[in-house]
């Protein structure tokens, strides 16, 4: 559990280009409170304390805004950004590597008991304000673009938005970098990459033309 507690803090630094510091991150950022208290309520819930699970889950609550049910799996290196309004129910699982924004609910959508919820696979990132609803996956490395309300299962490496969500990229081929908002830290906007690229491609034809002009300037002397 300490293992995953300390990666829990230091995946922040890879995922929040505001973060500056562990004191900062521990004091200031209610997503890794959240995913503390849930570790602990996990736990505790595990050895069939389960009121004890859900009053920590509730204290959580009450401090973060993101209220994740202490049944929940989830993996190593979770991050919430944000954080108010996170709803992640008791029979979901999270992999590794995930990141979910403010306002994401993980939802179910029947009063079956068992199985009801989503299962994120790895790094899976569901933007702000997504809903997920039901006993459905979302494969590895799946982005569900913010507002999005998914109902389907999701394959891997796909981008997915809208209401009812639908695929509209497919990310196979790309980058393993986290890319949150499908650009990555190290990377520019891809619109300035590709006016970059165009200015390159004048000055190089700039300087083609004013050599063919000398030589012709050259011949016409001759
Ligand atoms: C899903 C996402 C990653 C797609 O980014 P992208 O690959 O750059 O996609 P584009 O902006 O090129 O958009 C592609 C198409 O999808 C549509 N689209 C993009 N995001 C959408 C969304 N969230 N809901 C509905 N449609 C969306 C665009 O309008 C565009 O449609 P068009 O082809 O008909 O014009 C991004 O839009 C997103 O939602 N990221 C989450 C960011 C977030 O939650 N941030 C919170 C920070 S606090």
């Amino acid at each position: 559990m300490f293992k995953k507690i300390k990666e829990d803090l230091s995946i922040v630094f890879e995922r929040d280009p505001a973060a500056r510091s562990y004191l900062e991150i521990l004091t200031t950022y209610p997503g890794v409170h959240a995913i503390l208290f849930h570790r602990i309520a996990h736990r505790v819930w595990k050895i069939k304390l389960f009121w004890l699970g859900r009053l920590i889950s509730h204290i959580s609550r009450f401090l973060t805004g993101i209220e994740i049910h202490p049944g929940a799996v989830i993996g190593s290196r979770f991050f919430i950004d944000h954080g108010m309004g996170v709803v992640i129910g008791e029979t979901s699982i999270i992999g590794d590597d995930c990141t979910i924004y403010h306002g994401v609910t993980l939802g179910g959508t029947s009063w079956k008991q068992g199985k009801r919820h989503p299962t994120l696979q790895n790094k899976v990132i569901v933007g702000a304000g997504a809903k997920i609803l039901g006993p459905i996956i979302i494969g590895s490395g799946a982005k569900i673009g913010s507002n999005a309300v998914v109902i389907k299962d999701i394959p891997k490496n796909v981008v997915a938005v809208g209401i009812p969500a639908r695929i509209i990229q497919d990310t196979e081929n790309k980058t393993n970098a986290f890319r949150p908002y499908a650009v990555g830290k190290d990377e520019t906007d891809p619109m300035a990459k590709s006016i970059q690229s165009l200015i390159k491609q004048v000055n190089k034809q700039e300087k083609m033309i004013s050599a063919l002009e000398n030589t012709l300037a050259e011949i016409s002397k001759k």
